[in-house]
């Protein structure tokens, strides 16, 4: 069966047996949290992706909720999140108790889509913008960055998929005028044994606050804090994982090449090939016509021993319940939502795999039964 994220080979006997080591010197030395390694961990991925600083944290959540919170978000504001996204830019959007505000996404891609931020920063007193660089793939930065910077809104990239993402303004975290905030999960590309998550930044007070506020408010004056330090075992996992993730991102490029080439099924609609370079590959996104499609698509591949996605993502935030009434466009990413099934596409993929795994998607066909639903022809 191949699977969609490969864990097994990613945490091979060699990278255990490091890990092995490095869990022994923390047990050794009882150092469990915000050890060395967070600190060396910091250091190296701030230079990686382009930023100032790096903060770890607890998960990637946490991470756009603290960013939020340092810039000074809070009751009432306005966030401007994207029509398509995983739930929990949402949720730290309600958590903070702001209000999400939809903006619609580009049909090319899913990512928010700078023509609606702009029509909705005109309509609402946006406070901060949370683009979301979808599946890996870079949302438009530099038109995101002037509407916000013309409009003095903060942004806050949520990059949770995007280690590896290449923007038109650089990786996620170089834009001296944002934020972007991570998730370490272990299906990620760059990825915890366990949760783990950080915000880059460019700005040594938004910083300062930031670490103020993930240590329950030690370091402030009256700050409300909360507990959302990473432990030093996922940093120690964390940084070592640093050492290959560059060369992991590139075969996941090849990968996505490989796959552009290959897979040739009119049923089946795929990104352009403008995005092999700088998308980060977290997933590899197929679009059908409609939901009923997809869904026959994944039975489908399971058939064929290769576990999808199932349905990446079902309903678009605008027909989540708990955005039920939100305000804001939402037009493309509601025709988007339940059509998007992802095939795997891991760094540990053989060309031949791809192949195999290409010529599957492409004998994919269906007939429609009586009830209208299609069924997959085997
Ligand atoms: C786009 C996006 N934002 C935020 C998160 C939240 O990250 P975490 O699960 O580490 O809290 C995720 C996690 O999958 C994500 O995909």
């Amino acid at each position: 069966m191949y699977q969609l994220y490969d864990l097994v080979n990613l945490h091979d006997e060699l990278f255990r047996e490091e890990i092995k080591k490095r869990l022994a010197k923390i047990v050794d030395t009882n150092a469990f949290i915000e050890g060395e390694y967070n600190t060396k961990f910091e250091a190296e991925f701030a230079e990686m992706q382009g930023a100032n600083f790096c903060r770890l944290v607890a998960n990637g959540t946490d991470a756009i909720e603290i960013a939020l919170k340092a810039y000074e978000i809070g009751s009432g504001d306005l966030v401007a999140i994207p029509g398509i996204t995983f739930y929990a830019t949402a949720e730290a959007v309600f958590n903070i108790g702001a209000t999400p505000i939809l903006v619609d996404v580009e049909e090319e891609s899913g990512v928010m889509c700078p023509k609606s931020l702009e029509r909705v920063v005109a309509d609402y007193d946006i406070k901060a913008a949370i683009p979301v660089h979808i599946y890996g793939l870079p949302c438009k930065m530099d038109e995101i960055n002037h509407i916000c910077r013309k409009n003095n809104i903060a942004i806050i990239e949520d990059a949770a998929q995007a280690s590896g993402t290449i923007t038109p303004l650089g990786p996620a975290g170089a834009n001296p005028h944002s934020v972007a905030t991570f998730s370490f999960y272990p299906t990620k590309n760059l990825s915890a044994m366990g949760d783990a998550g950080a915000i880059l930044s460019h700005d040594p007070n938004v910083t300062k606050k930031i670490e103020i506020i993930r240590n329950h408010g030690r370091g402030g004056v009256g700050e409300i804090g909360r507990n959302s330090r990473c432990d030093h075992f996922q940093a120690a996992v964390l940084q070592h994982k640093l050492s290959f993730i560059e060369e992991q991102n590139q075969r996941r490029k090849e990968v996505a090449a490989l796959y552009m080439k290959n897979i040739t099924n009119p049923e089946v609609k795929l990104l352009p090939n403008k995005f092999i370079q700088t998308s980060s590959w977290h997933l590899f996104p197929m679009r059908v016509r409609n939901n009923n499609v997809a869904k026959a698509l994944v039975t489908y591949l399971k058939q064929k021993d290769i576990a999808s996605s199932d349905i990446y993502y079902a309903k678009s935030m605008g027909l989540e319940p708990a955005l039920d009434g939100v305000k804001g466009e939402r037009e493309i990413a509601n025709s988007l939502a339940g059509k998007t099934v992802c095939i795997p596409i891991t760094p540990f993929l053989t060309s031949e795999d791809v192949l195999k795994i290409s010529s599957a998607v492409n004998s994919f066909c269906y007939e429609i039964t009586k009830d209208e639903t299609p069924r997959p022809q085997l």
